[in-house]
């Protein structure tokens, strides 16, 4: 299928044996008639066929398998290159890729706005229905079509397809960078002196610095002798990192990619463990001062907010299409804005005269529900709480949380600097429930041996910026840190 891909990749994987190409759509994706004038088609090219097989007529028989991938290109492929995004949002597509990783069957795999092509070989006793259907459950609430198409391959074609589809995800990456390196990048790093103490960087340590930003807290770390695998999901930062700590070129990796998936980016390029892990969370100035990224209400720009902006998913198609109750609890789940529902009812109505593009539209929109009250603008709530869906902020630092640990070697440290109340509740609560030796519950007759204990908290109590980085850094206000090291 030749098609522009929102996302495509490729396992590590050799394809061996007979390979299957899936392909499955969201069943609003092509109508009844669609599907129905292929199935008809293919039900008679497939009866020619068998005739010729039967016949030994291998010239015919070539002829027709072409004219039925022709038939499939022409009524299946190529109206779902054109299909909208319905159902099939970033959070699904995430979940599907994530569940696809941890499928050792699974090879590669293509997604577009409506579609999701994979390409798996059967090693143990399950089938391909039986791992469609475990895919598919993976994307709650997506509904998909009946009959995804399989289509059998030998592991030549399979090495081909892969080849094919070469990593598009990966070179539309590197673009992306090269075009943000001209680009000013202006971050000051937060709690940087005891960030990078805590994790202790030295000569032959290796250290992971999952949100690499403009590269102030790995700078430190390069300097103190360590080698850095430095992630970040925004072209824009890797480029400049990558100019700024060119010097220690040879002991910095820098890997295009969601923190989420920090474990599987690392085991791609060989590292399975290493003595140190730290995310500053959020996003870094540049993000924010750039009007052309559409995360200010301050200066007018398009209503995106994406990190990665080649994410699915941007600020506008939220605004623009989700329903009126989404809006309201993203406002309120992640703004805390007691105002979401009257916010996302006008929303709602202004966005049905026409749709709502900018940052500065928006920002209008909400202060005609909510007047200025005081010095913070009535829009501030709300754009971080659409900034934290567009990202699924909490959804990725949850992840990481939850599998940060199994990165680390015997000692090694795990350090996180949050920006807001919603972040930081989340660290402190995993914390806790990894550090502590034991579990008490009124119920119990005594206290149990905690199944998750498996690292000390480093500081009592989370360390915040001092009063000459305050007063230097007024962004730095609400950061806090919290270290725990590995048992
Ligand atoms: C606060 S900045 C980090 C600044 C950096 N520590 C420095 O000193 O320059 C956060 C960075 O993390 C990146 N980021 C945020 N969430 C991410 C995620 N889920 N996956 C990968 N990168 C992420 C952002 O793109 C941004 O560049």
């Amino acid at each position: 299928m030749s098609t522009e891909p929102t996302q495509s990749g490729v396992f590590a994987r050799q394809p061996e044996g007979t390979c299957y190409r899936v392909l499955m759509w969201e069943a609003c994706a092509l109508s009844e008639e669609q599907i129905k004038a292929w199935a008809s088609h293919r039900a008679d090219l497939l009866a020619r066929m068998r005739d010729a097989g039967i016949k030994g007529s291998r010239g015919i028989l070539g002829k027709l398998a072409t004219e039925l991938q022709a038939l499939t290109t022409e009524l299946i492929e190529t109206p779902l290159q054109h299909a909208p995004r319905a159902g099939f949002c970033v959070a699904r597509a995430e979940a599907l890729v994530a569940c696809l990783r941890e499928d050792a069957n699974a090879l590669a795999y293509r997604l577009g706005a409506a579609y999701a092509e994979v390409l798996v070989q059967l090693t143990g006793g399950e089938g391909v229905d039986a791992m469609i259907a475990r895919w598919q459950s993976a994307t709650e609430g997506m509904e998909w079509c009946n009959a995804p198409i399989v289509q059998a391959m030998s592991a030549a074609e399979a090495t081909e397809w892969q080849q094919s589809i070469g990593n598009p995800a990966e070179a539309a990456e590197q673009e992306a960078e090269q075009a943000a390196a001209a680009q000013p990048f202006h971050h000051v790093t937060v709690l940087a002196a005891e960030a990078v103490e805590a994790l202790q960087p030295a000569e032959g340590k290796v250290l992971v610095d999952a949100t690499l930003g403009g590269g102030g807290h790995t700078e430190r770390m390069l300097m103190a002798g360590a080698e850095v695998w430095g992630i970040d999901q925004d072209p824009a930062a890797r480029a400049a990192a990558r100019n700024r700590l060119a010097p220690f070129a040879d002991r910095l990796h820098i890997v295009a990619g969601n923190f989420r998936n920090a474990v599987e980016l690392l085991r791609q390029q060989g590292v399975e463990q290493v003595d140190g892990l730290l995310a500053d969370i959020g996003i870094s100035s540049p993000q924010v001062d750039n009007a052309e990224r559409g995360f200010s209400f301050l200066s007018e720009g398009p209503l995106d907010m994406r990190m990665n902006p080649a994410a699915p998913r941007s600020a506008a198609d939220i605004i623009n299409t989700a329903a009126e109750s989404e809006i309201a609890d993203i406002l309120w789940q992640y703004g805390e804005e007691r105002a979401s529902r009257a916010i996302a009812r006008r929303i709602v109505q202004e966005r049905a005269k026409a749709p709502i593009t900018t940052t500065t539209q928006l920002a209008d929109i909400i202060a005609s529900v909510l007047p200025r009250k005081g010095k913070q603008h009535p829009a501030t709530r709300s754009f971080q709480a659409l900034r934290i869906a567009v990202n699924d902020e909490l959804g990725a630092l949850d992840a990481l949380l939850r599998s940060g640990l199994s990165l680390l070697k015997s000692g090694g440290r795990f350090a996180v600097i949050t920006f807001h109340s919603l972040e930081d509740r989340a660290v402190k609560r995993y914390f806790e429930q990894v550090t502590k030796p034991e579990i008490d519950r009124p119920e119990w007759p005594a206290p149990r041996p905690n199944p998750d204990y498996a690292a000390r908290a480093v500081y009592r109590k989370p360390l915040t910026p001092s009063a000459e980085e305050l007063q230097a850094n007024p962004r730095s206000r609400s950061a806090k840190l919290r270290v725990i090291e590995k048992l």
